[in-house]
């Protein structure tokens, strides 16, 4: 079975989530998220989310491209979650190219390119003028 990993903060879930988790499951048989924490948004991210870590968790559960929603609380903890779950393939975004090339002595790397014109940034700047 080939298992593919992804991070990410997922918050406002959009159809940019939804393409990059669907390419994702594609390269594989089963799609793990690593969901930042609302801790680790707070602190290391410097996001602050409009969802708490437990609703976007079964927002993500609901996708049928998920498989497994696990917690990400450190920016070390990649290396470890590669080999904890047997991970063939690591997945994100190419807002992050060549950032976690250092994975590839570990597993197989790939960066999606990202949906044109949409994220929860952008949600929230929109929502915001609309006040
Ligand atoms: N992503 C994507 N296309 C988009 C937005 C996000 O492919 N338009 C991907 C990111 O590259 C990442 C994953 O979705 O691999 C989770 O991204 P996240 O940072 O949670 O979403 P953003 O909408 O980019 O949020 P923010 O604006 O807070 O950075």
């Amino acid at each position: 079975m080939k298992k593919i990993i992804t991070y990410g903060t997922f918050d406002l879930l959009h159809y940019g989530h939804i393409n990059l988790l669907r390419r994702a499951k594609k390269l594989g048989d089963y799609l793990i998220v690593a969901l930042s924490t609302d801790e680790f948004n707070r602190e290391k991210k410097k996001k602050e989310c409009y969802f708490t870590y437990e609703q976007r968790k079964k927002l993500l559960e609901a996708i049928r491209y998920v498989d497994l929603v696990i917690p990400e609380d450190s920016w070390e903890q990649k290396v470890s979650d590669v080999h904890e779950f047997r991970v063939n393939t690591f997945v994100i975004g190419d807002d992050w190219e060549g950032k976690f090339d250092f994975l590839k002595e570990h597993c197989e790397v790939v960066y999606l390119t990202r949906t044109p014109e949409i994220s929860t940034t952008q949600i929230k700047e929109q929502l915001k003028d609309k006040k």
